[in-house]
C-alpha cells in the first residue's frame, strides 16, 4: 500500500523525504495547514476548496512558470501552452484543440486499439511479467506519436530519448543530450513536412507546420517547443494512470473481479484511481497580487503548489474513507486530476480511451491474473508523477510455487 506514513509533519514538496510516500503529510497538512509557506518563495494549498478556487481565478494566479517549484522559473525558449495566460493561451489551446477537440480524439479509438493489440499479442500466454514495462510503457507514447505524426521507424528512438527527460521533469532538462537529439530531430522533421506542402496529414505536426486563415505562422522552434510539451504531458501521466489502476484492481482481487464481470464498471474504476493516485501530483501558479488565501498573506510574485493529490484525498470532499481505492464511488469523476479550468487537460479524453482499452484488453484475455506474492507499490521516483514503479503479475493466475 502506498499510504503508510501517519505523521503529524506538514507535506513539504521541497523535502525528498516526503515524496515516496507523501499522503500521511498531507493528511496533516489538510488537518492543520490548508495553505502554508514552504520556501521563501513556495507556498502550498492542500485543500480541494482552495486548490479548484484556485484553478478557476486566472487573474489573481497566473500560469507564468508552471512546474517551477523552486525561485526561478525552468527558463523556456518559447512560452508553451500550460505556461500561458490570457489571449496567449487561448489562441495557443484553440490551435492545439483543432487536432484533440474530445470528438477527434474518439475518432482515434480504432487507432488506440491496434496499438493495444500490439502490446497485448507481445505478452507471453503464462509467466511471470511485469505490466509496467513490458505492456503499459508502450502504449501512451505510441498513441502520442501517431497523433502528433512521428514516423513509426522512428518511435523507439524517440521514445528512448523522450524517458531520459520526462525523468527529470519539472527539473531543467536542457542540458541532457538526449533533450539536444529529440529538439534537432523535431526541427528536421518540421523542414521535412514544410517541404512537402502539397502532401497533408491529419495530425499535429501538420496543423502546427501549416497555418489556416486566421491562424499564426508559427516559426520552427515554435513548433518544435509545443511538440515536446506534448510529450512531457501526455506519456509519462497516462502510464501512471493506466499502470497505478491495474495495480489498484489487482491489489483488490474482487474489484478486480467484479470490473472483470461487468466492463461497464471500468469508467469509474479508471475515475477512482485518478483520484486516489493523481498522475500528475500538482501544477504551480505565480500570485499577481498580495492576497490572502484560507487565513495565509501571500505576497504578490510567490509561487503556489496547487497540491492535486492532496485536494483528490481531501476528507471534506471525499468521507474518511477518502484514501481507499473504491470503484462504487459515487461521483469519482469529480477529481481533480486533470485539472480545471481554462487550462484543464486538453488531453483527458485520450487518456481515458487508452486507460479503457488497454485494462480491458488485460481482462479479455487473461481474466486470472494475479499479482505476484512480492508485489509492493513503489512510487517512481520525480516529484510530479504518481505512478507505481512495477506491476508483476502472473498472467495466467498461477502461483510463485
Ligand atoms: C492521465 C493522464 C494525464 C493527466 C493526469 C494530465 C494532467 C493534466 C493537468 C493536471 C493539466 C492542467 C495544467 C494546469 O492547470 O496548469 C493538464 C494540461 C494539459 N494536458 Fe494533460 N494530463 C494527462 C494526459 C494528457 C495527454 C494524453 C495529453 C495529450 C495528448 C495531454 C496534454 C495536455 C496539455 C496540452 C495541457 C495544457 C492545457 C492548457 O494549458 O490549456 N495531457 N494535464
Amino acid at each position: 500500500m502506498t499510504t503508510t506514513v501517519d505523521s503529524d509533519e506538514f507535506f513539504n514538496p521541497l523535502n525528498p523525504s516526503h515524496i515516496p510516500d507523501p499522503d500521511g503529510f498531507m493528511q496533516a497538512s489538510r488537518r492543520g495547514c490548508p495553505v502554508g509557506q514552504v520556501s521563501e518563495f513556495l507556498y502550498v494549498a492542500n485543500t480541494d476548496d482552495v486548490v479548484r478556487a484556485v484553478f478557476d481565478d486566472t487573474e489573481r494566479f497566473s500560469s507564468r512558470g508552471n512546474f517551477s517549484v523552486g525561485p526561478e522559473d525552468v527558463k523556456t525558449p518559447v512560452t508553451m501552452v500550460t505556461q500561458a495566460d490570457g489571449v496567449e493561451h487561448d489562441t495557443l489551446r484553440a490551435r492545439l484543440l483543432k487536432d484533440m477537440a474530445p470528438a477527434r480524439l474518439r475518432r482515434l479509438t480504432p487507432e488506440v486499439a491496434e496499438i493495444v493489440r500490439k502490446a497485448r499479442v507481445a505478452l507471453p500466454e503464462s509467466g511471470r511479467v511485469d505490466l509496467y514495462a513490458d505492456y503499459v510503457h508502450f502504449i501512451p507514447a505510441a498513441v502520442l506519436y501517431a497523433l502528433i505524426g512521428i514516423p513509426k521507424p522512428t518511435w523507439s528512438e524517440v521514445q528512448g530519448w523522450a524517458d531520459a527527460i520526462v525523468r527529470v521533469i519539472p527539473e531543467p532538462s536542457d542540458g541532457l543530450p538526449e533533450f539536444g537529439k529529440l529538439m534537432g530531430f523535431l526541427a528536421q522533421l518540421v523542414e521535412e513536412r514544410r517541404s512537402r506542402p502539397d502532401d497533408r496529414h491529419e495530425d499535429v505536426l501538420d496543423n502546427l507546420c501549416f497555418a489556416e486563415p486566421g491562424d499564426v505562422d508559427l516559426p520552427t522552434l515554435d513548433v518544435v517547443a509545443h511538440i515536446f510539451q506534448l510529450v512531457v504531458a501526455a506519456t509519462d501521466t497516462t502510464r501512471g494512470l493506466i499502470a497505478n489502476c491495474l495495480y489498484r484492481l489487482l491489489e483488490n482481487r474482487s474489484q478486480w473481479e467484479a470490473v472483470v464481470a461487468d466492463r461497464d464498471l471500468l469508467p469509474n474504476a479508471i475515475e477512482e484511481s485518478l483520484r486516489v493516485d493523481s498522475p500528475a501530483q500538482f501544477m504551480v501558479r505565480t500570485v499577481t497580487e498580495d492576497l490572502t488565501l484560507a487565513e495565509c498573506p501571500i505576497p504578490a510574485g510567490k509561487k503556489l503548489y496547487l497540491n492535486i493529490q492532496s485536494a483528490n484525498h481531501d476528507e471534506k470532499r471525499w468521507g474518511d474513507d477518502s484514501r481507499t481505492y473504491r470503484i462504487d464511488r459515487p461521483n469519482a469523476a469529480g477529481h481533480l486530476a486533470f485539472g480545471r479550468g481554462i487550462h484543464a487537460c486538453i488531453g483527458s479524453p485520450l487518456a481515458r480511451i487508452e486507460a479503457r482499452l488497454a485494462i480491458s484488453a488485460l481482462m479479455d484475455a487473461y481474466p486470472d491474473m494475479r499479482l505476484t506474492d512480492d508485489a509492493t507499490w513503489v512510487k517512481s521516483e520525480g516529484i510530479l508523477t504518481r505512478r507505481v514503479e512495477s506491476v508483476p503479475v502472473w498472467i495466467n493466475g498461477q502461483d510463485a510455487a
